[in-house]
């Protein structure tokens, strides 16, 4: 079976050397930071965020289990911030957006934020650098959140960056979807507000 998260995966995968700094915007479970662990090597860093004391506690343990927590920065911040605690440029940032899985099904990623975290994340992403976002329009808040997000991705110069999206056309239910930016040069902020 085909799974978008690890449709995300691959593709990160192909832009990501040893040594980079990379970024988990939603660490969740600790899927995602723990994949990113591995493939920055023992040269690279990994900042994972989330807003759930809980989350990062989950995260937290992954990382032990497999010995690599010296690797991530965990983050309890709001994606949104990201600029005020990264400062050099970054080869790939994950978005798993939507609800912990297993948690508090209220507490989800917002448009607004997952707006400007984007916008923060591209200026941050170096040249030839790679976003993913995993979206969830299936759970009420997810297909507003899809709408801002993927209008946010059209208005985007593609001379700066191109965006393709992901969808499974065969599934049942709304399934999850997939959108990949890949930043072709450096650009000023007010390009993306
Ligand atoms: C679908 S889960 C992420 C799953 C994770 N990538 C994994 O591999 O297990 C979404 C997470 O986003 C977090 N979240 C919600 N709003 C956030 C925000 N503004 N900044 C960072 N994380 C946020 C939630 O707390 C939740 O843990």
């Amino acid at each position: 079976m085909i799974r978008i998260t690890e449709l995300a995966q691959e593709q990160i995968s192909r832009v990501v050397r040893q040594g980079a700094l990379v970024v988990d915007a939603t660490a969740g479970n600790g899927r995602d930071t723990l994949f990113l662990a591995r493939l920055v090597g023992p040269g690279g860093r990994v900042f994972a965020f989330d807003i759930q004391e809980g989350a990062l506690q989950k995260t937290a343990s992954l990382l032990e289990e497999n010995r690599l927590a010296e690797r991530v920065t965990l983050l309890h911040a709001g994606h949104e911030t990201m600029s005020a605690h990264i400062e050099a440029p970054v080869s790939a940032v994950m978005f798993n957006l939507g609800y912990l899985p297993g948690g508090d099904r209220a507490i989800v990623t917002r448009p607004e934020s997952t707006r400007l975290a984007l916008a923060a994340s591209l200026e941050l992403l170096r040249p030839g650098g790679l976003i993913t976002v995993v979206l969830y329009p299936g759970h009420p808040q997810g297909q507003e959140e899809r709408e801002i997000i993927v209008d946010y991705c059209r208005s985007l110069d593609s001379k700066v960056c191109r965006v393709v999206q992901v969808a499974l056309l065969n599934c049942s239910g709304v399934p999850p979807e997939l959108l990949v930016l890949k930043k072709f040069k450096e650009f000023a902020q007010k390009e993306l507000s």
